[in-house]
């Protein structure tokens, strides 16, 4: 019988000490439909991604909660399952291909019990092993027992099993078994018995990830992702981190009239030993709680494509850091593009009021509404409306066609943000009273979710020199 183990997982360390390759090698995946491919090829099909209702649909309930899912990310980790039933192996894929399940790295293999034993300690260990039996329970207990003697003591077992029974699931429990479901399981039960496991380290020092994406080029996204980034960073006197993923022709550095040697390109590079040490280098400090990793100043040979992988171990090693995360993503449909989206916890999409705005927001809307399950909708800002001498579509019918409401309509300023982009400046700075930086303060509130600013201590008036008198007469200036 194995000894229960309560360990705390290592998640941290598993993720920074991954062997990650350059820039633009995707790394090989274990299960090759996991998130974003997975939910490409679904929805390029016309089907929704596993998991996610289609349009008129209900979205699956789970068996016996009455209130909504549980919404807990199952951090980096490496499952491995053993399925003796087809069902249970396609509920298991489908999970898979869920936003909260998408960083961990699943492998479905056929054989139940058996093939776990003989399994369990070729390649890797994993952190965690499924074993789906529909052994009866003596033969169950016996087969289990030998599971828990060969695999890692660290490694967790969940067990899907045919007996409903209150005394089995007892006596699972003290040989061992981390979690017993009963089959037929549904994905999101799944999800929250791996997320009860392995949530808790994952999930409390998560910052979040607010990503920016324009719906065509120009549109303003970088000047709002910046502006926003800065006025959160001041309004809540949270920490922020400005990723710029515009590895080209990205402008954060220029906006925040920073020169830095180093910045995202070699922090991409360096993914699989980043620490907090080491993140420190290539981050370039614009204000008190505002750092930024910059894109390089120059063009040169280098490959630009970026790894997925290294774009994501590098976002959740600085959402471990920081409270918020914000990433600029440039104008362009790639898979590390497609994954930061799939993973943010807010995006903002910016679209200026044209035609060719209109379709590409509806298409980029349209896909991340149905490809994001149990992330929240995207958020519009409709940028440089009113633009002179332009006809726009108006911003009720742009966001009617997109049924979507615009978090912000931001119009046409060419002075106030030519005046910022050439100073290097944001525009609160250049000036409060702008009617953007006020839109800019109320998106930042927006986006850190009810967080409140902290509270600014009443500014003492000085006592005017009539005071007394006026008091006499009820009065005050
Ligand atoms: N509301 C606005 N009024 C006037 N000018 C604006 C406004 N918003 C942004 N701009 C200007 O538009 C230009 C393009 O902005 P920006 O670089 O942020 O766009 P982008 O969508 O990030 O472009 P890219 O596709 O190249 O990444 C900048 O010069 C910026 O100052
Ligand atoms: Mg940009």
């Amino acid at each position: 019988m194995r000894e229960k183990q309560f360990l705390v997982p290592r998640v941290s360390q598993r993720v920074l000490s991954r062997e990650r390759p350059m820039i633009g090698t995707p790394a090989p995946q274990l299960l090759p439909a996991r998130g974003w491919g997975r939910a490409l090829s679904c929805v390029a099909a016309g089907k929704s991604p596993p998991g996610v209702a289609a349009e008129g649909e209900a979205a699956p309930a789970p068996r016996g909660v009455a209130g909504p899912p549980k919404q807990r990310t199952v951090p980096w980790i490496s499952v491995r399952a053993f399925c003796e039933d087809r069902t249970t192996a396609e509920v298991l894929q489908a999970a898979a291909s869920d936003l909260l399940l998408a960083k961990a790295r699943l492998e479905v293999r056929t054989g139940g019990l058996d093939a776990a034993v003989a399994g369990c300690t070729i390649g890797p260990v994993p952190d965690l092993i499924v074993v789906d039996t529909a052994l009866p329970r003596a033969l169950m207990l016996a087969g289990l027992d030998r599971l828990t003697a060969g695999c890692a003591a660290a490694t967790k077992l969940i067990v899907i099993g045919r007996v409903n029974d209150v005394a089995l699931y007892r006596e699972l429990i003290e040989r061992g078994i981390d979690e017993y479901l009963v089959a037929p399981v549904l994905p999101q039960e799944f999800i929250d018995a791996a997320a009860n496991l392995f949530g808790h380290a994952g999930a409390c020092s998560r910052g979040s990830i607010i990503a920016f994406i324009g719906a065509k080029g120009g549109v303003g996204s970088s000047t709002l992702c910046h502006n926003v980034a800065w006025t959160m960073s001041e309004i809540l006197q949270s920490d922020v981190v400005l990723a710029d993923l515009d590895l080209a022709f990205g402008t954060a550095s220029l906006n925040f009239n920073q020169d830095p040697v180093q910045g995202i390109a070699e922090a991409l590079q360096a993914s699989a030993r980043l620490d907090a040490l080491l993140l420190d280098r290539f981050l370039a400090k614009c204000s008190p709680h505002l750092s930024i990793l910059a894109a390089p100043v120059r063009l040169d040979e280098r490959d630009y494509d970026i790894s997925p992988d290294a774009c994501d171990v590098l976002l959740d090693a600085l959402r471990r850091y920081v409270p918020f995360v914000v990433v600029d993503l440039p104008h362009a449909w790639t898979p590390a593009v497609g994954q930061v989206l799939l993973q943010a916890d807010e995006i903002v999409v910016t679209a200026t009021p044209d035609l060719a705005n209109l379709r590409n927001a509806k298409n980029l809307i349209d896909f991340l509404k149905l490809a994001r399950r149990n992330g929240g909708a995207p958020r519009l800002v409709i940028n440089m409306a009113r633009t002179p001498k332009r006809p726009d579509i108006a911003v009720r019918e742009f966001s009617a066609a997109l049924d979507l409401s615009p978090a912000q309509a931001i119009e046409y300023d060419g002075e106030a943000f030519g005046l910022a982009a050439n100073n290097g400046q944001m525009i609160e700075e250049l000036s409060r009273k702008t009617k953007a930086a006020q839109q800019f303060r109320a998106l930042a509130l927006t986006l850190a979710h009810g967080t409140e600013p902290p509270v600014t201590p009443a500014v003492t008036k000085k006592p005017s020199p009539l005071a007394p008198i006026l008091q006499k007469l009820r009065l005050t200036i």
